[in-house]
């Protein structure tokens, strides 16, 4: 596996492997890899054991621009060691870790992308700006590789609407792949954030999880007013966790539209504060 922290020598790279016919990967992350991260390197290498075919393209960059001015950016974990044996195990080609002034050289005369509809939402309402920065770094990554196949978590499910809104605005060629949420034996979505709960916050932190089983189990058993489950939802969390409830939401799975009657695939997402640490999760409901 090849490490550059330079556009330059990555292009260098990505050009060869196009010259030799391959599919160009991009999967993109902040680091402090997981197995969440990992498991979409090797839902892609898996077609493609002898790195015949397939490219695969992991970028670390922790992106300023994302981060409020009260968040995580100082504190956000990084390991660029580890990250880099573990991204070469699960099979990624190169690992692309440039640094802020590579990214953003004039932090004063940035071009921003925007998508206006689905950022006033959710984690858009909480984190203004946010999503611009999300974006923004994933347009310039899209620019820079010129992926044909791009992979994103289910975890941050508004995230990949996010994107895929952009990409079919902007008329970007190339394929999204949505990546299921990857949990811990006891139900966490893995989340490098994690790293950050005390050990009781850690004990309570499933509930989330739990929870929004509990809300699809309702439904399951035909309950049709949202309200109705978002309620069940909160009392759990409330009851059994000290975390403090930022939004239980339930909304339409494919543009995050409102839903008045469960009918169709759904949603189920929340945001749930422990502490400093700000937890997100989601399941998706055939209803
Ligand atoms: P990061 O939080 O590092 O996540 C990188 C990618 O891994 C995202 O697509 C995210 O949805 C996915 N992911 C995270 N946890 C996961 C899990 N438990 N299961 C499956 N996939 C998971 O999301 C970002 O970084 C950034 O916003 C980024 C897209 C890189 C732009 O800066």
């Amino acid at each position: 596996m090849k490490i550059t922290e330079y556009i330059t020598a990555l292009r260098e790279n990505i050009g060869k492997a196009r010259e030799q016919g391959k599919t160009v990967v991009l999967i993109p992350t902040m680091g402090y890899l997981h197995y969440g991260h990992l498991s979409m390197a090797e839902a892609a290498r898996k077609q493609d054991e002898d790195h015949e075919e397939i490219y695969i393209v992991m970028s670390i960059f922790v992106n300023p621009l994302q981060f409020g001015p009260q968040e995580d950016f100082d504190k956000y974990p990084r390991n660029l060691g580890r990250d880099s044996s573990l991204a070469q195990e699960a099979g990624v080609d190169i690992l692309f870790v440039p640094a802020i002034e590579e990214m953003y050289p004039e932090r004063e005369n940035l071009t921003q992308v925007s998508v206006s509809g689905l950022t006033n939402i959710l984690c858009g309402l909480q984190r203004p700006g946010h999503f611009q920065g999300v974006t923004t770094v994933v347009a310039k990554l899209f620019n820079i590789v010129l992926p044909d196949v791009a992979y994103f978590g289910q975890k941050d499910y508004q995230q990949f609407v996010v994107i895929k809104q952009m990409v079919k605005d902007l008329n970007i060629p190339v394929k999204l792949i949505a990546a299921p949420t990857v949990r811990e034996a006891d139900g966490l979505a893995m989340s490098s954030r994690n790293s950050y709960l005390e050990a009781k916050e850690r004990k309570q932190a499933p509930i989330l999880y739990h929870s929004l089983l509990e809300g699809a189990s309702l439904i399951a058993s035909g309950e049709k007013r949202p309200e109705v489950v978002r309620e069940k939802i909160r009392q759990k969390i409330n009851k059994e966790t000290s975390g403090k409830i930022e939004y239980v939401e339930i909304l339409k799975a494919d543009n995050l539209g409102p839903v008045d009657t469960l009918q169709g695939q759904v949603v189920i997402a929340l945001a749930v504060h422990f502490g400093p640490t700000r937890l997100i999760d989601n399941i998706l409901v055939e209803v």
